[in-house]
């Protein structure tokens, strides 16, 4: 029998309440890691992983969480910097509120999700850190200039962490997914999601699942242990 490697080990996910990362932390249970997640609202929680409510525009919001997560669980091996908004438009009503409010999130909080645990990492000499871009950010994607603009600028993010972190035994990769279905996509109006379908090879948006298992793989210290800098694209052939 082989196994991804991932039995108790830990693992944060932010923006884990719903959506693709509440998908993640109930396959990483499932796969026997400690999971820890955070995110600004944390509902009813079943799952049984550690919940801790934080805002990734924050860095003191994260750094106690993290603080709080390794008191808890232990030393971190697996960040997930999930947690993600839109706020879309086109350029010309895009409001400088609506460009902050998705780089606070989109971009300034994957690094105040990372920071907080990648010290820790060097000191073990191992880790992995997964960041979730989108198809948006390689593609560009109508009403979303300011949300592409985070999702570039995370692959860019990930390809000079990778190359600072690979001597310290610590990988740092992207996720690309295409349209998935949860609460972000439901508010596409129907007319636009039917468009959007019929230019996926696969006729159908993502599953969060599809999604959680690319993230099982990238954290995987036996699966993807030769990989890091690397996107990997979850999307239907739905390519650029
Ligand atoms: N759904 C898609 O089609 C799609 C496609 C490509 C990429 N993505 C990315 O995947 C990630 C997850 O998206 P989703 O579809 O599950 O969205 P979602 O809206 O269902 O879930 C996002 C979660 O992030 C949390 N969150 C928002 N702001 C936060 C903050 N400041 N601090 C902490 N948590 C916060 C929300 O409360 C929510 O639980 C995002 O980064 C998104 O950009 C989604």
């Amino acid at each position: 029998m082989v196994s991804l490697g991932l039995e108790d080990k830990v693992i944060v996910v932010t923006g884990g309440n719903q959506g693709i990362g509440a998908a993640m932390v109930a396959l990483l249970q499932e796969l026997g890691a400690k999971v820890a997640y955070t995110d600004i609202k944390i509902g009813e929680d079943t799952s049984g992983a550690l919940a801790i409510q934080a805002d990734v525009t924050d860095l003191t919001s994260m750094e106690a969480a993290a603080a709080k997560i390794e008191e808890k669980l232990g030393p971190v091996y697996g960040v997930v910097a999930n947690a993600g908004i839109t706020r879309d438009n086109f350029f010309t009503k895009l409001t400088p509120q609506d460009w902050d409010a998705v780089i606070n999130v989109n971009l300034k909080g994957v690094n105040h999700t990372i920071q907080p645990f990648i010290s820790g990492m060097y000191e073990r000499g191992e880790g992995s850190v997964v960041c979730i871009s989108s198809i948006s950010g390689e593609r560009g994607n109508v009403g979303q200039v300011n949300y592409a603009a985070t999702k570039a600028a995370v692959i860019g993010l990930v390809k000079s962490l990778a190359r600072e972190t690979a001597r310290y035994g610590v990988r740092v990769n992207a996720i690309a997914p295409g349209f998935i279905d949860t609460e972000m996509t439901r508010i596409i109006p129907d007319k636009v999601k039917e468009k959007i379908i019929a230019e996926i090879p696969f006729r159908r948006f993502g599953k969060p699942e599809e999604i959680a298992w690319a993230v099982a793989f990238l954290l995987s210290p036996v699966a993807s242990s030769y990989i890091t800098g690397e996107v990997l694209r979850v999307n239907g052939a739905h390519h650029t």
